[in-house]
């Protein structure tokens, strides 16, 4: 399938999903303030990729929380493709130094707005073109 839409009305904040797409992962996650707080506080600066890697933005727009999110008034969704940027295993959610995601393959550590922050992966978690076609339906693809 080309796309695929996803429900995600059961997720409540702090609560993700895994669905596939095109033979891979994709993690959705409605992300707690606490978890947005903790990416806003970190500075481009800090980050080891600063290129949000966001498929629906500019291929040179910034890694900013907002910019790794579903965007204005939706920051607290994340979808990302579920394939570490280092070899490509699938990281595990809410785990690692960063309270992100955890590459468990060579230890990549990705925070809370899957951002690589620590280990060997070179880029963060990619962030497939995806829409919300309702408030409670993303369409991914
Ligand atoms: Fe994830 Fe190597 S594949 S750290």
């Amino acid at each position: 399938l080309a796309s695929i839409e996803v429900d995600v009305s059961s997720l409540q904040p702090g609560m993700s999903l895994t669905a596939k797409w095109r033979g891979k992962p994709i993690f959705i996650r409605n992300r707690t303030p606490k978890e947005i707080e903790e990416a806003n506080a970190v500075a481009l600066a800090q980050l080891k990729d600063p290129v949000a890697r966001n498929a629906n933005l500019p291929a040179d727009a910034q890694a900013t929380d907002i910019d790794r999110s579903a965007g204005k008034g939706k920051e607290n969704w994340i979808v990302m493709i579920g394939s570490c940027t280092h070899l490509g295993c699938v990281p595990l959610g809410q785990a690692g130094d960063f309270g992100g995601w955890f590459c468990p393959c060579h230890g990549s550590h990705y925070d809370t707005a899957g951002r690589i922050r620590k280990g060997p992966a070179p880029q963060n978690l990619a962030v497939p073109t995806f829409s919300f076609v309702s408030d409670t339906v993303i369409k991914i693809g």
